[in-house]
This record gives structure tokens, sequence and C-alpha cells, in this order.
């Protein structure tokens, strides 16, 4: 890997993805701590938390109003209809919400999404208005064999080829890999340096305002390492999992973001 791109996006996010976990009392407990420790976010920084979907009402009631934007985890590959189950983007974006996390690597394994599905997910997140923070990620048997770059390219080129330029230009791409998540060990910042300069070369050969656009990092983000991931040319913030069910430990990676200039 010759071509090491530096960063160049156009902003940094932090957003905590909840899971599934929560519940109205200790939302209400987490949402409130989030709205009070973060009463301003510099320019150019987002901070965000993607729930549930039966506590986006309450998101946006508690958050409205406060430096925090909200999202969801998914949503359907349909606009409406006889889809049982299924929440529409508009649905969501009916409830204030900004972020829909699409492809994420629990996703792909748990409910056998493929690459096709996630672009059109990717799709519908866009026409209703919303972000979609597009999720990649290797198995750690793809990495053994060395097939990281081959998988990532081809999870990221399903989503670019169905947008159009000023679509993708939109999208947040989030890195997880899947080894990482919920490990306790976030790949190393060498690791996510090659990786990170690999996506932005991806993103920029789509075209030079697609190669602005966030990447964020995930996969076991704490308080200690989080101002080291960040700091990572192309790194422009995270996709907080475990730590962002505690204001006190989502906080402070807030914070470490806050001091790595975009
Ligand atoms: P952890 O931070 O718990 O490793 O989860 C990362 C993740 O999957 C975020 O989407």
């Amino acid at each position: 890997m010759s071509k090491m791109p530096e960063s160049t996006a156009s902003e940094k996010l932090v957003i905590g993805n909840w899971k599934m976990h929560g519940s109205l009392r200790s939302n209400e407990v987490l949402l409130r701590a989030l709205a009070n420790g973060m009463k301003a976010v510099p320019p150019r920084l987002k901070i965000g938390v993607c729930v549930p979907f039966p506590y986006l009402a309450q998101a946006q009631a508690l958050l409205a109003g406060s430096a925090i934007e909200w999202g969801v985890q998914d949503l359907s590959s349909h606009d409406e209809g006889a889809y049982t189950g299924e929440v529409s983007a508009a649905m969501v974006a009916d409830f204030g919400a900004r972020y829909a996390i699409v492809g994420h690597s629990e996703r792909r394994e748990y409910h056998r999404e493929g690459a096709i599905l996630v672009a059109e997910k990717a799709e519908r997140a866009l026409e209703a208005g919303l972000t979609p923070i597009v999720c990649v990620g290797e198995t750690a048997e793809e990495r053994e064999f060395a097939f990281t770059e081959r998988v990532l390219a081809a999870q990221l080129s399903a989503v670019l080829d169905r947008l159009s330029i000023e679509q993708a230009a939109s999208v947040v791409l989030a890195y997880e890999p899947v080894w990482a998540i919920g490990s306790g060990s976030s790949a190393s910042v060498e690791d996510v340096r090659h990786v990170h300069a690999f996506l932005r070369g991806q993103l920029l050969a789509k075209g030079a305002a697609v190669g602005r656009i966030p990447v964020l990092y995930g996969g076991s983000v704490k308080p200690d390492n989080a101002a080291a991931l960040f700091a990572v040319p192309n790194v422009d913030g995270g996709l907080i999992g475990g730590a962002s069910l505690a204001a006190d430990q989502f906080l402070p990676i807030c914070e470490a973001c806050t001091e790595t200039p975009v």
C-alpha cells in the first residue's frame, strides 16, 4: 500500500450505537446526562446516539434542542407497504432523527444482510434526508488470510456503485473490524492507519467530494484509547458500542474527539 492520503473530511462525528440495550428508565438517566454533559459541540463535530426503534420518541423528547443528535441502527430497504415488522426511513425521519446505521456486521452476520441490501438501505436513508452510517469490516478469518482490503472494497463499492456522487458525498463510513467489536481491545493504531488510508483512497476514486466524507473507526473504543485512535490520519471520529451506554465513558470519548482538529 503506497498511497496514504491524509484526512480531508468535512466534519468529525462520535456516534453511540446502543445496540439492543436500554429501558425507558435507564435511557432517561443516560440521555439527560449526555444532554447536560455536552452543552456545546464545536463546529464541524457531531455527536449522536443510535437507539432501538421503540425509544426514538424518547430520544427526540429528551435531546431536541440539545447539542446531541439521534438516529437508528437499521431501517427497511422498502419505502412502505406490506412488509411486516419493517420500519421505513420516512418513519424514522418523522421523529427528527438524523442518522441510520446500515450494514452493521451484526446485521450482516445474524440477519444475513448482503451488500446489495445494505446499499438499498443507504439509498432509502438518503432519500428520506437521513445520513446513513455505512459499516464495513472484515472478520478475523478474512484478516488472517489477508483478505481485508478485498472484503472492504467489495462492501464499499456495492454502496458507492448504487449512489450518485452527490448522494455518496452525504454518507458517513465506519470501519468496524468484526474481530475488534466487543472484544475489549481495539485494532492497533497501525492497522487503523493502513485501513483508513485504503478506504480514503477508495472514496477518492469515486470523486473529490466523496473523498471528504467522514470515516469513523469502531470496535472497542474506550476513554483510554479514544484520543490515540482519533489522532490517526483519516480517522474522523468513532462509532461507539459498549462505552456509549454510560455517560461517564461516552462523554470523555466525545471530549477526546473535540481535541483533534478537523
Ligand atoms: P464496541 O464499542 O462495544 O466494541 O462496539 C462497536 C460497535 O459495534 C459499534 O457499532
